[in-house]
């Protein structure tokens, strides 16, 4: 009888895995990248894109055959828009961080709904149509806001509290400390640190038989399907 857990649970994952595949804007080339059961984690990086870091870390990823998720801000899509047409083009989920990085909160429902909605016409100008999740700036929506907002939240469940270190051994071990399967990493691609500290643990991960998705396939790999309103922190 103990045998046939582990052949439902291939079977199942195997499915997962297809129609997971078959959902997102997952190019065709990265359709065989999804074996089942597997242990998955997902890489986010906020407050870019950033000329001088982020294709450093776009190059190290495409080498290492990873896809990450990037949160990005609005304000800063005119000025490198060729990052992002290559983080799509290379199978990255993209997704909404404000106009600028303006903390979701406060009685000016307006302003904060135009600090995504200024964001989303920016990514379609340049991307076309699609769903571009939202990760609120320090993780923060005003209790019962998130429901207000048409796509996903994405909070995190590993901090290596890069951007305070500005150290790239200290910030990868942080993260190699808390990181489990499904788990959701919080980087800055605009620190040089962050950028070397998120391929060191990669290049350990995938050591240790880890597989790098974005946050749509990791929720998707578990079953989740993800709902418009409703915060996630972890696969
Ligand atoms: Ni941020």
């Amino acid at each position: 009888m103990r045998r046939k857990y582990p052949i439902v649970c291939l079977l199942l994952g195997l499915a997962l895995a297809a129609l997971c595949a078959a959902r997102g804007e997952v190019p065709a080339s990265a359709e065989a990248d999804l074996p089942a059961g597997e242990k998955y984690v997902a890489l986010t990086f906020d407050d870019g894109p950033n000329a001088a870091t982020t294709g450093r870390l776009l190059d190290g990823l495409k080498e290492r055959g990873v896809r990450a998720t990037f949160f990005l801000i609005g304000q800063k899509i005119g000025e490198s828009p060729e990052l992002v047409v290559r983080m799509a083009e290379e199978g990255h989920q993209i997704g909404n961080h404000t106009w600028s990085h303006r903390k979701l909160e406060g009685p000016c429902a307006g302003q904060v709904e135009e600090e995504v909605s200024r964001t989303e016409e920016a990514l379609r100008d340049l991307l076309g149509e699609g769903e571009f999740w939202l990760r609120p700036p320090y993780g923060y929506v005003s209790e019962g806001a998130e429901k207000s907002f048409d796509v996903p939240l994405v909070r995190w469940s590993v901090d290596p509290r890069d951007w305070e270190s500005r150290n790239a051994e200290q910030s990868a071990q942080a993260i190699l400390r808390d990181v489990k399967p499904n788990s959701i990493i919080l980087l800055h691609d605009i620190y040089p640190t962050s950028v070397e500290a998120a391929l060191r643990v990669v290049d350990r991960l995938q050591e240790e038989g880890y597989w790098f998705v974005t946050v749509e396939e990791l929720l998707c790999l578990n079953g989740i399907d993800a709902e418009p309103g409703s915060i996630y922190r972890e696969g």
